[in-house]
């Protein structure tokens, strides 16, 4: 019988240091909305997304061929920037082919903190394919869960505890984690209609108030499912 492989959770980008070994799976996750955009704009055709901190490093490729770039700061799109962050920019759209540079708020951070150990992200769009993959690479995992500017956010912790959940009843993981145990229970607390639930959450609240309900929706109820794996390789997420 294999030894089974450590799960923990970490709540927030800036607390990343923390968990930090140098050798586990980092699953990053920013389900309003950075890996679900992600994981869209790699479906509808996108070769390949460059995550950078910065406004300047993304404006650096604004205008050359082949290049899009998308920044989002305060859930707000920026201006003089192709895109703004949501998922429907990519759906319909010329993207085939094209070279995506994003720049979020929060999730191109946590990605950034992450970037010492193999990254790939995570939404409810791939978690299907990103389950089969941790269970096959037999690896220790950190899910990194993006937060909004340090704090506690409601929607990644929730994506944590059902991704931790499977991955715990395969008998192929345990974890003496706090934050994943809490993670569960957030999970099974908030039910099926994840929507609703999430009407308390700040970035829902934020969202909507910038009309981006669609955004909200699409993100905790995506339409399409993808087994397409974002991982970071140097400065860029390729498809797996
Ligand atoms: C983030 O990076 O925090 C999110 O992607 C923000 C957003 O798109 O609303």
């Amino acid at each position: 019988m294999c030894e089974k492989k450590n799960i923990s959770v970490c709540f927030t980008a800036d607390q990343f240091d923390k968990f930090s070994d140098g050798k586990s799976t980092v699953v990053v996750v920013d389900l309003l909305r950075a890996t679900s955009v992600i994981s869209t704009a790699f479906m509808q055709g996108v070769k390949e997304i460059i995550p950078v901190q910065t406004l300047e490093e993304a404006l650096f490729y604004k205008g050359k061929k082949g290049y899009i770039v998308a920044a989002e700061r305060n859930a707000k799109p920026i201006d003089g920037f192709d895109y703004g962050n949501s998922p429907y920019h990519y759906i319909n759209a010329d993207v085939e082919g094209k070279i995506l540079v994003l720049t979020t708020t929060n999730g191109t951070k946590a990605i950034n903190n992450a970037k010492d150990h193999k990254v790939i992200t995570a939404s409810y769009i791939n978690i299907d394919a990103v389950v089969q993959y941790l269970l096959k690479d037999n690896k220790d995992v950190i899910i990194l869960c993006s937060g909004w500017k340090g704090f506690f956010n409601l929607e990644d912790p929730i994506f944590a505890g059902t991704l931790s959940n499977v991955l715990l009843d395969s008998n192929k993981f345990s974890s003496v984690c706090d934050s994943l145990f809490a993670s569960i229970e957030l999970m099974k607390n908030a039910g099926d209609n994840l929507f609703e639930y999430l009407s308390k959450s700040s970035h829902r609240k934020r969202l909507k108030s910038l009309n981006m309900e669609e955004d909200t929706r699409y993100c905790l109820s995506p339409p399409k499912k993808s087994d397409i794996i974002p991982i970071l390789k140097g400065d860029r997420l390729i498809v797996l």
